[in-house]
Order: structure tokens, then sequence, then C-alpha cells
């Protein structure tokens, strides 16, 4: 089985590395996902059986500021790479990495697959846009989920008013593995199995030092405030 994972230097894809072994991660300037032809060259030469699609835009307040860049990467990027696995035209299976941030982010709402998305900022409006796009391929699960790395926490200060069903990106490239095996369509939320705070999770996910903060501080792009999310189809994971 041949499995080629965008998005490998991110997040995301350095766990996916530790999970998919053997599969081809092509680097940016190999495959930029915004330049047709550089997808098409890298996915009809190596013909892979199943595409993970993690590369994107990933930053609230870059796509705020930044549409062009936003729409090319998320969507239209999205776009390229669905054209190009209609052309190879050999069913490979397509996974596309989409976020809890489709939904508006109601107060302990546990959004599951079927509930309506609703996005309160543009980085969110793309990857729900990036959805509609890989749901013209009929082989494609969308998995809809939220985590953070194990790295330093990168701001000094963390929400004790925002919430989520987080995950560690170790946990979602395990939950992303298990889907995979199953080869599963339709869309599936990876969710871990308890609500908390992003200063909850900045503990967990090993920062010592960090501050406090709440939303009445927060300046820029609207945000989700809940980001809870359930699961009608999959099982739920521990945080780590
Ligand atoms: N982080 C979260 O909390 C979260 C939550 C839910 C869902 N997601 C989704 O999960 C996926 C991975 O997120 P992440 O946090 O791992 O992102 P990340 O750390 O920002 O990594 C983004 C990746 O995309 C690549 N990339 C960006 N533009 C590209 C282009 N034009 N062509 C090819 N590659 C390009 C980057 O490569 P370079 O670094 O070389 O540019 C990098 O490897 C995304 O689809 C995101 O929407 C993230």
């Amino acid at each position: 089985m041949k499995v080629l994972i965008t998005g490998g230097t991110g997040a995301l894809g350095k766990s996916l590395k530790k999970v998919f072994e053997g599969a081809f991660f092509p680097t940016h300037s190999e495959m930029d996902i915004t330049n047709a032809n550089s997808v098409n060259k890298i996915i009809l030469s190596y013909k892979p059986d199943a595409l993970i699609h993690t590369a994107a835009l990933v930053g609230i307040r870059e796509c705020e500021e930044n549409k062009k860049k936003a729409w090319l990467t998320n969507v239209e990027g999205t776009q390229n790479i669905v054209n190009a696995l209609k052309e190879l035209n050999n069913n490979c299976y397509l996974i596309y990495t989409s976020t809890a941030c489709v939904f508006a982010g109601e107060k302990e709402k546990y959004y599951a697959e079927d509930d309506i998305p609703s996005p309160k900022n543009y980085y969110s409006l793309t990857k729900l846009c990036g959805e509609l796009v890989v749901r013209q391929y009929k082989n494609t699960c969308i998995i809809r989920t939220n985590f953070v790395t194990k790295e330093q926490w990168k701001y000094p200060k963390a929400f004790v008013d925002r919430f989520g069903t987080y995950l560690l990106s170790d946990k979602v490239a395990k939950g992303i593995f298990d889907i995979y095996k199953k080869k599963e369509t339709g869309i599936i939320h990876i969710v871990g199995k308890k609500r908390i705070s992003m200063y909850e999770l900045a503990l967990l996910a090993g920062s010592k030092n960090i501050d406090k903060m709440t939303l009445d501080e927060y300046q820029g792009p609207p945000l989700t405030v809940d980001m809870s999310l359930s699961t009608k189809r999959w099982k739920k994971y521990k945080i780590k």
C-alpha cells in the first residue's frame, strides 16, 4: 500500500511520520499544493493507494489577514489534490483533516458528525470549503479534530474559558491510522474523552510556567469558544 502524506513538517505531520512508516511525505517545495502542475507531477508519478492531506494554512490570525493565501492553500490546494486523484483514477483512499472550528462553538454543545457547521472566522471557513471540495471525491474520509503537540506552549498564557475535547497530536495520528486501516468514509470526529480548558491542555502538554487568561483579554479574529466534539461513529481517545 503506497501512502502519500502532505504537511509532513507540520505538527500533525510529525506525529503521522511515527505511525505511517514507509509513507512518502513530499515537502512543501517538492509538492506545493497551490500549484496544480506540482501536485499532478507528484501524485501521477507516485500513484498512491492512500493520501492523507494535512497541509494547510492554520494560523487564525494569518488566514484572516491574508485571505488570498488562505483560500489558495486550504481550498484551491485541496481542489488540486482532488483533481489529481480523479485523473489518477485508481480509487485512491483520501483522508482530509478538518477542524472542530467549523462549528459555532456554543458552550457544551458537543457537536456530532451530523451537526450543522457555522464557522466563526476565515480559517474555519476555508477548512469547511475544503470539506466540500473533498466530498466531490467518493472514497474520502473527513476527519474533524483538535490537538496540540507535546512541545513547549507557544504563548505565555492560555485561556481558562475556551474548551475542547482536545488530544495530543500523537493520539490524533493514531486515530487517523485506526480509520485508515478500516478505510472508513464520510465524516468522523476524532475526539478526546474529556472536555478541558486550553489552560488545562497546556499543563497536560507539559508546560509549566504558563499564566491563565480569559477571553475578555483577547483581541483578534472571532474564535470558536467551545470546540468540544462528540462522535456517533467512532471511539473516543484518552488525551495522551
Ligand atoms: N493544529 C490544530 O489545532 C488543528 C486542529 C484541527 C485540525 N487541524 C488541521 O490539521 C492539519 C495539520 O495542522 P498542523 O497544526 O499540523 O499544521 P502546521 O503545523 O501549521 O503544518 C502545516 C503543514 O502544511 C504545509 N504547507 C503549508 N502550505 C503548503 C503548501 N502550499 N504546499 C505544501 N505544503 C504546505 C507546511 O509545510 P511548510 O512548513 O514547509 O510550509 C506544514 O508541513 C491542517 O489541515 C489543520 O487544518 C489542525
